[in-house]
């Protein structure tokens, strides 16, 4: 017999860990304004991650380092008043908390403060343990994120999968380890063999969730405008395209042009 599932009114980081032992898959996408924030909030999404992506999908850049902590504040505090359910987890860019834990505590507090958003999400491991742990004693709470972290592109050079050497792969673990043991309430592992995510899913107890990490994690996150094909130029396998946006919105748009150049547009009934 199947189990009804529990329905949440609005999802915390204590929801996250239920439904991870109650074996019910999370999910999660990213949002970096209030129009589209809405709709997936209003679809049911669990979680939306205002990630630095926005520093790509957003903006233009190659590369997720440039976008500003303001510009993350902006889009966050955007986010958050679309949001009646999911939980809003906003990335902290690049060089807001990896030289001192100082100020990742400053960097972290002004996203809560000022976004309204409930959580933060860190990338790395053991080398940003201090910054976690100073953010996680002042209540608030941190979201891990290791594999492929974007940040660090220029120390890796690629975006290929990360962690399939034992090497790397065992110190991935433990960075897994040392999360859940400091207070992390998720870990997103991004492009990295499937069996190792599985094994790390397994050996921890706060929420695993995926992105090219395959299907044996508690959940997935996929960038929003990359399911909804509004953007078409990134093309990794794990992606799964929803829609094709990019070509129905220049459809629509090419159409818009030639509805004005002929005056077909408007109407009688478009006009007062
Ligand atoms: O910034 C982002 O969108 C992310 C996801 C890819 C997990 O970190």
């Amino acid at each position: 017999m199947s189990q009804a599932k529990k329905e949440y009114k609005r999802v915390t980081t204590k929801s996250l860990v239920d439904m991870k032992s109650a074996g019910e898959k999370i999910s999660m996408l990213t949002a970096y304004d209030y129009t589209l924030a809405k709709m997936v909030d209003g679809a049911g999404i669990d979680v939306i991650l205002v990630g630095d992506s926005a520093s790509n999908v957003m903006a233009g850049h190659e590369t997720t380092l440039p976008i500003t902590l303001d510009q993350m504040i902006y889009h966050a505090s955007s986010v958050v008043k679309a949001i009646e359910r999911a939980l809003v987890v906003v990335d902290l860019p690049f060089g807001t908390y990896q030289s001192d834990p100082k100020e990742a505590l400053r960097s972290a507090i002004r996203i809560m403060k000022e976004s309204g958003a409930h959580a933060v999400k860190v990338e790395g491991g053991k080398e940003v343990k201090e910054s976690i742990k100073r953010i996680l004693n002042a209540g608030i709470p941190v979201m891990g994120h290791l594999g492929l972290t974007p940040q660090s592109i220029y120390k890796f050079g690629t975006y290929t999968v990360r962690a399939k050497e034992e090497q790397e792969a065992e110190r991935l673990r433990e960075d897994a380890k040392l999360l859940e043991k400091i207070g992390c309430f998720g870990i997103v592992l991004e492009k990295i063999p499937a069996q190792l995510a599985k094994e790390v899913a397994e050996s921890v107890s706060i929420p695993v969730i995926g992105i090219g990490a395959g299907k044996h994690v508690d959940g997935q996150v996929l960038v929003l405008h990359d399911m909804l094909g509004m953007t078409h130029e990134f093309n990794p396998r794990f992606l799964r395209r929803y829609l094709n946006l990019y070509e129905e919105i220049t459809e629509a748009i090419s159409q818009y042009i030639s509805d004005v150049k002929s005056v077909n547009f408007p109407s009688e009934s478009e006009q007062y």
